[in-house]
């Protein structure tokens, strides 16, 4: 193996030596299946290529100071998975099969999880696809789900550093009945046009506002919003953004540090008040908000007024990685350790 530079990994695929595979055919799931292909073989017509039919998931893998690997929340993304299998009409995978391979494809890639120092961890992704051939607009009567991993480092430029975002109103992500609190495919694809604006005018990461009002923080293309003031930790409450397990987390670690939590409607406007705000997500982790500029109004939110992730901020963040990597208890049960 060409040695990897832990330290210095972005977020990006990177080939690693197994991945794990399980096939639904005549109404039930079959044996897990352990691959070292980096392809799969599907039929043209598969349900996942001409009507979106597809969900993944993400998750990461730890290596603490004791050595130890430890996944979080994998029973999270399990029945988040499943809840995207009710959305589109595609078979539940359950819990204990997601989170055995899961173990599995951990323990097999074992020498790619990134040494403690590093900062890194190891981020897997679960894939669900139709793979039965259908012509006309319904579900397939085969699927494949997949597990494959790869080594990372931050998703965001600088990692728990600030960015600056952009509110894009031109285009939205999901509707606010469609399919954006699932994790299908199709809403990543929707947000490709508005993601390639904010890059090319410099930004991290697009924003969104509720497709109906344009009145409300949505969320950010691939994560999740939280502001803070007054002791309070605020996140948007729509129809319309994914059900985030690190915001999840983050909301149970605020109560935890004494800290009052609201999941509400967020006039954009109410930007304005923000002692701190941060994007999260298993990717993102905690990406501090530097400012959020409104693109079509001008109007520029300045949040972190030097630069820095605030305090609360810093504790939210340094608590979850510490309980992701072992250093402090796990109260919740969040943590499964692979052994
Ligand atoms: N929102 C979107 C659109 C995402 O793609 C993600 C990433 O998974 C999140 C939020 C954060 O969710 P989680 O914390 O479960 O990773
Ligand atoms: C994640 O945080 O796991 C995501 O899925 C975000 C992005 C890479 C799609």
């Amino acid at each position: 193996m060409k040695e990897i530079d832990w330290s210095s990994l972005g977020f990006g695929y990177v080939p690693t030596d197994y991945n794990v595979r399980c096939y639904y055919r005549d109404g039930k799931w079959g044996e897990i299946e352990v691959s070292s292909s980096e392809s799969i073989n599907i039929h043209m017509a598969a349900t996942a290529l001409h009507y979106g039919q597809e969900a993944f998931e993400g998750m990461k893998a730890f290596r603490g100071p004791d050595g130890k690997i430890r996944v979080f929340r994998g029973d999270e993304n399990a029945a988040r998975l499943q809840r995207t299998c009710r959305g589109i009409l595609m078979p539940e995978l359950p819990t204990e099969k997601f989170m055995e391979m899961t173990r599995k494809v951990i323990k097999m890639n074992e020498r790619f999880v990134p040494p403690y120092e590093s900062g890194a961890s190891l981020y897997l992704r679960p894939l669900l696809i139709g793979t039965g051939a259908q012509i006309g607009v319904k579900p397939a009567d085969e699927y494949l789900f997949v597990i494959f991993v790869m080594p990372v480092g931050p998703y965001f430029k600088g990692g728990f550093t600030t960015n600056n975002y952009v509110i894009i109103r031109e285009y939205d992500r999901a509707a606010p009945l469609g399919t954006g609190t699932y994790k299908v495919g199709g809403n990543y694809a929707a947000s490709f046009r508005a993601h390639s604006i904010a890059h090319e005018k410099g930004y991290a990461c697009e924003f969104y506002l509720d497709a109906k009002e344009k009145k409300y923080i949505d969320e950010a293309g691939a994560a999740n919003f939280f502001g803070i003031k007054n002791n309070t930790y605020i996140t948007p409450k729509s129809t319309s953004i994914l059900p985030s397990i690190t915001n999840k987390s983050l909301q149970q670690i605020a109560l935890d540090l004494g800290m009052k939590v609201e999941c509400r409607p967020i006039d954009v406007e109410e930007l304005a008040t923000f002692e701190e705000a941060g994007a999260c997500g298993t990717a993102a982790v905690i990406s501090p908000i530097g400012t959020i500029d409104d693109l079509e109004t001008g109007k520029s939110y300045k949040i972190s007024k030097d630069g820095k992730a605030g305090p609360c901020s810093e504790k939210l963040y340094n608590r979850l990685r510490n309980i992701q990597y072992g250093i402090e208890p796990d109260t919740h049960g969040w943590i499964t350790v692979i052994e």
